[in-house]
């Protein structure tokens, strides 16, 4: 069984700031990084990390080769990655001193991604492997139908949350894994409250399985029915970008070698909060080893 992350490669580049930038401010930043990141690349490094044979496929500009190098270190197989001679794709992320940020994406090669690409990776695989999508790449729509088609089981991360375009290509995704503002919006609902957030989502959009994270009230997952919970591990936050990634990369590499559900949410809650203690995107992702010695620390 193998996994197939069709997603964004990006440069991030982080500014330390005391306060989000407001509007008609210029605001000094105390420190500038440059990581490897993209929800595609994230995801893909946790999955590898967190123990599955992982694949990426998407593409890249010239200036993106060393995201290939950086994937390929965690042990990912960067075959299906196109070389675009459009701009590797960029996010510009603000961190603020209690590790919180925004994020400015330039889409750039990610959205280069055609229906053609689609079919020649996706021929590639068989029926039970993972497909791992999110929403940050052109050909979403073909991606999902062609990996559904496969037999493949169909992960969606519909993040940065556009309505329209998500709830076309939800019939196409087994498993939804989103947070609690993406969850409301796809639903038009107010509604705040967790359990029945995920109930509507089941009702609305018929998902066999759904994980709901909320950041450090921990995370749900509604699946056959019954709903599992896990709680956020305390930890001194240093940096959220990519925690959201790390769980979902651990969380489906878990449940892929067989866990239950408990296993699952925890282990991938532990790898969330250890991401968080570090900064960057994907350089603060743990390894599995990682992962059982911070549970082993907790128990
Ligand atoms: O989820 C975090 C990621 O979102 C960052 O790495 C950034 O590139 C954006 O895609």
């Amino acid at each position: 069984m193998r996994a197939l992350v069709f997603g964004s490669l990006n440069i991030d580049y982080v500014y330390q700031v005391e306060h989000f930038v407001q509007r008609g401010e210029t605001l000094a930043s105390s420190s500038f990084q440059r990581f490897s990141g993209g929800k595609g690349l994230n995801q893909a490094v946790a999955l590898s990390r967190a123990g599955l044979d992982t694949c990426m496929a998407g593409a890249v500009g010239e200036e993106g080769t060393f995201l290939l190098e950086e994937l390929r270190r965690a042990g990912v197989d960067t075959r299906y990655v196109e070389h675009s001679p459009i701009p590797t794709g960029h996010a510009i992320i603000q961190n603020t001193p209690d590790g919180d940020n925004c994020i400015l994406l330039y889409g750039g090669a990610n959205r280069s991604i055609r229906p053609e690409q689609a079919a020649a990776v996706i021929g590639q695989f068989t029926p039970g492997d993972l497909l791992l999508v999110q929403n940050e790449i052109s050909s979403l729509l073909p991606i999902m139908r062609l990996g559904k088609e496969k037999g493949m089981r169909v992960a969606l991360n519909p993040s940065p949350m556009e309505e329209a375009r998500i709830r076309e290509v939800l019939p196409f995704a087994d498993t939804l894994l989103l947070n609690r503002i993406e969850a409301s919006q796809l639903l038009g609902s107010e509604e705040a409250e967790p359990e029945k957030l995920l109930r509507e989502l089941q009702e609305r959009f018929r998902c066999k399985e759904i994980v709901l994270t909320l950041g450090g009230e921990g995370a749900l997952l509604l699946r056959e029915e019954r709903i599992f919970r896990q709680a956020a591990f305390p930890v001194k936050a240093v940096d959220s970008t990519g925690a959201g990634d790390t769980f979902t990369g651990f969380f489906l590499a878990a449940v892929l070698q067989g866990k239950d559900e408990a296993f699952s949410l925890r282990f991938a809650a532990a790898a969330a909060a250890l991401s968080v203690t570090r900064k960057g995107a994907s350089p603060s992702i743990p390894t599995w080893e990682e992962v059982l010695l911070f549970l082993k620390e907790k128990s």
